[in-house]
């Protein structure tokens, strides 16, 4: 099993390049479904839940051109097997996006329950409610939902907790219903409005992407297009703050700044002289960082998906920082290996305390989940001597490249067996 090596303690510099957002692709890949006509894709992320999807969609009968250098060609003729199986949603849980638009199109799904993950339940109640509301008809048995619905009709939604992928899915799903939909208390990412963008030059009546009320209005049939897909602001946080834990002066291209403000706020907030200026991010950071406290909250609050690597960042940081996760409930296990390297840390339900040590001492760590690996990396980049980390597949989900990127920055990485 691979595992990445890190020799710590040394400033980055550099220029690096923010690949496609991850969850921004993972979501219109599915979005090809609801169209005959081909999907023609840039800009998409070269991770393991790409490749993922992409044979989850090819299982289906999806024409799933090959990716190279970001472009990515899907055509939906027709959908010979409309079936998401355990083996595959297990690995990735954002197969559930298949749900709408299989019922939009072809009226009929079968998937599998995605069950938990390592950092909550994540149930998917929200989007088998919205889907009734919409006249499908939804039974789970023996672990999966199987939908049918002859024609999905506009309805209005109002959504019991901002879901993502929640809000998606019922927003494509919509596209094709007979009638209007209204989504209320949806999902305002950024990525959520990337997907409309990409559903609107498909021929998609969406109104209100980005808003807590998305109103569509469905139409026969989509076209296909082309779409660029955003940039990755949670790799972007990333790399932000790793700079600010090691030190130096590195430049992000092909970035979107104005869709993390959140956390770029809260780096300026730890000391980093950060400045944007169109799709470029400079953060310049000397000395040790300043402990924050923060909140996780849906968008425009500060992303859950960022939490992890600001816990390490806290772990050297000049104070005392209190980290409440507020979105998923077991979403700290990164603490237990952040104090492996020495941090101090203690966890109290959803609140995390952490003052900040003046150095964290290398060790072996295991990688539990996506953002706890991240967060892994951000720590062993800084603590004195080696961190091995072990079970970096969980990186591999959701991160392009990031031992090459992290390297070209100056950092002593390296992926080892
Ligand atoms: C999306 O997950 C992201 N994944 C997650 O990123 C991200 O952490 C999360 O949104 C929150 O921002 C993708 O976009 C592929 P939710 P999603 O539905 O949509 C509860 C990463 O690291 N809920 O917004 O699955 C749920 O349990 C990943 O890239 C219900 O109770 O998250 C959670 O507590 C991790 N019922 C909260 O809502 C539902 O039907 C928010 O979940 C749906 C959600």
């Amino acid at each position: 099993m691979d595992k990445l090596r890190i020799i710590g303690g040394r400033a980055l510099a550099g220029e690096v390049r923010v690949s496609g957002a991850k969850n921004a692709a993972l979501p219109i890949l599915c979005a090809a479904l609801l169209t005959e006509k081909p999907l023609a894709l840039d800009n998409v992320p070269r991770l393991m839940d790409v490749r993922t999807m992409a044979k989850l969609l090819a299982q289906m009968g999806v024409e799933v051109g090959a990716q190279n250098d970001g472009r990515m060609e899907l055509q939906a003729k027709g959908i010979k097997e409309p079936v998401a199986g355990y083996e595959m949603v297990k690995t990735m849980r954002a197969s559930v996006l298949v749900l709408g638009p299989l019922l939009a199109r072809c009226g009929r799904a079968r998937v599998s329950l995605p069950g938990g993950c390592a950092i909550g339940a994540r149930p998917v109640d929200q989007h088998v409610k919205g889907l009734q509301a919409m006249g499908a008809d939804i039974t789970v048995e023996r672990g999966y939902m199987n939908a049918a619905a002859k024609r999905l009709r506009g309805a209005r939604i109002a959504m019991d907790m901002v879901t993502v992928t929640g809000t998606e899915n019922l927003m494509m799903a919509a596209t094709l219903a007979a009638g209007t939909t209204l989504l209320e208390n949806a999902a305002r990412e950024p990525e959520v409005v990337d997907l409309a963008n990409c559903l609107r030059s498909m021929g998609a009546k969406i109104d209100g992407a980005g808003t807590d009320t998305i109103r569509v209005e469905g139409v026969a049939s989509l076209a296909g297009a082309k779409h660029r897909v955003m940039p990755d602001r949670i790799e972007t946080g990333t790399y932000l703050a790793a700079v600010a834990a090691t030190g130096g002066k590195v430049r992000l291209t092909e970035a979107a700044p104005d869709t993390l403000e959140a956390t770029i706020e809260k780096l300026r907030e730890a000391g980093a002289k950060i400045t944007a200026c169109g799709s470029e991010i400079t953060i310049e950071m000397t000395g040790r960082p300043r402990s924050v406290s923060l909140t996780t909250a849906p968008y425009p609050g500060f992303p859950t998906d960022m939490q992890a690597q600001l816990m390490a960042l806290d772990c050297v940081g000049q104070g005392t920082g209190t980290i409440t996760e507020t979105i998923f409930e077991n979403r700290f296990m990164h603490a237990l290996e952040l104090q492996r390297l020495g941090a101090d840390i203690a966890v109290h339900g959803n609140t995390a305390v952490v003052h900040g040590v003046e150095r964290l001492q290398g060790a072996t760590v295991m990688a539990t989940d996506l953002r706890a690996s991240a967060s892994l990396v951000v720590a062993g980049l800084v603590a004195q001597g080696e961190t091995l980390i072990d079970r970096i597949y969980h990186l591999d989900r959701g991160y392009e490249g990031l031992e090459h990127k992290l390297a070209g920055l100056g950092a002593r990485i390296a992926r080892v067996r």
